[in-house]
């Protein structure tokens, strides 16, 4: 079997920290939500991955480069528009070859993996199984209907009127079957080929195509909400310890991991937490469920429920909570007098101020 991984598409929901970085990889607990999917992938025994880029393919190939590091054999597979999941597979016809192959969306978070999974397609062979879970609110998801028989009956994208509360997980499971079915369908009203067109156009044929219900926990990591949910969820289980320097005047409470050449001085950190390699806590209060990357400084100031990307700055603020700071970002206080804030913001920014 092979992997076929989506790491392209426009990731507008994440504006603006995808104008500058692939969405793929933003950190959850300080490790690209990719990884664990790449890790996971691995972990089920499957060694050939071809990974999909778009415009940030330099980024994403200089993190994962030939995947050998993850155990992986990764071959990049040129996207020239997001146009579609089912796009995807059609220009990875000739890499995927008449092979099985499980489809990972690059920015899915799935807990507990996806051994079980695919060892059940090895040894069913359906044409195609989907994933699926219960949501609230269907509406905004990929919308499955089951037949009696628990087969797939029917599929709708992002339906006004949803016939079910089980959404599609992003994770698909595809014999070569698919290669007709992506084929056969036409762009949808949003210029895509969905990939839920072309797994109904299998059901139409009569193909036998499954589903999964998963009660795990999931989450498509598409946007600032879901990426802190999914990083709180990690950080729950990382494993704490201390490579770093914690000086006297410092209390560490919980599960808190502080990597190599980290400083905290004069402040306390509860966890769950991870502070990156390199970074500098003084003087302040990082409180549960935040991730500080490496390079970072956090001076007198309080931070919880948050996630800080690398070389970036918080000095002198009061309370920062349920934040998505980029890359060499510096936070800081505008001077008392004239008072008013001083804004340097990117294109799409959300900023909320509390006076
Ligand atoms: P989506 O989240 O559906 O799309 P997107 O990345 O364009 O994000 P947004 O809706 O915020 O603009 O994509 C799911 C995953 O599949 C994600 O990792 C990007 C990837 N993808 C591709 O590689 N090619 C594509 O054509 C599309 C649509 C997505």
């Amino acid at each position: 079997m092979k992997a076929l991984v989506l790491a392209g598409g426009a990731g507008t929901r994440l504006r603006p920290i995808t104008h500058t970085s692939a969405k793929q990889l933003v950190p959850v607990a300080n490790k690209p939500v990719l990884f664990y999917g790449l890790e996971s992938i691995a972990a089920a025994g499957i060694t050939d991955v071809g990974m999909i880029v778009g415009d940030s393919a330099d980024e994403i190939r200089e993190a994962v480069g030939d995947g050998s590091a993850l155990g992986l054999d990764v071959t990049y597979i040129r996207q020239e528009a997001p146009l579609g999941l089912a796009h995807a597979v059609l220009i990875a016809r000739d890499y995927l070859g008449d092979a099985d192959f499980v489809m990972y969306l690059g920015d899915n978070f799935i807990v507990g993996g996806i051994t079980a999974l695919v060892d059940n397609f090895r040894a069913e062979r359906p044409d195609a199984q989907i994933l699926l879970t219960k949501v609230s609110d269907p509406r905004a998801f990929g919308v499955a209907e089951l037949g009696p028989d628990g087969r797939v009956r029917t599929l709708e994208e992002k339906p006004d009127v949803p016939r079910s509360d089980l959404a599609l997980v992003g994770v698909y499971l595809f014999t070569p079957a698919v290669h007709d079915a992506v084929r056969a369908i036409r762009p949808s009203r949003r210029g895509e080929l969905e990939i839920t067109h072309a797994i109904q156009w299998l059901v139409d044929e009569g193909r036998d195509v499954r589903s999964t219900t998963i009660s795990g926990y999931w989450k498509d990591t598409g946007n600032v909400t879901d990426m802190l949910e999914v990083n709180r969820s990690v950080l729950e289980t990382v494993e704490p310890g201390c490579e770093g320097e914690v000086d006297a005047d410092s209390e560490i409470i919980g599960r808190v991991r502080i990597d190599a050449g980290a400083k905290v001085a004069s402040s306390r950190i509860v966890g769950p937490a991870v502070i990156g390699p390199g970074t500098l806590i003084e003087g302040s209060y990082v409180g549960p469920f935040t991730s500080v990357a490496g390079g970072c400084v956090i001076r007198d100031s309080e931070i919880e429920y948050s996630i800080v990307l690398r070389d970036s700055s918080v000095c002198g603020v009061g309370r920062v909570e349920a934040s998505l700071i980029g890359r060499n970002v510096e936070v800081t206080p505008a001077p008392r007098h004239p008072s008013a804030h001083r804004l340097v913001l990117g294109d799409h920014s959300k900023v909320q101020i509390s006076s």
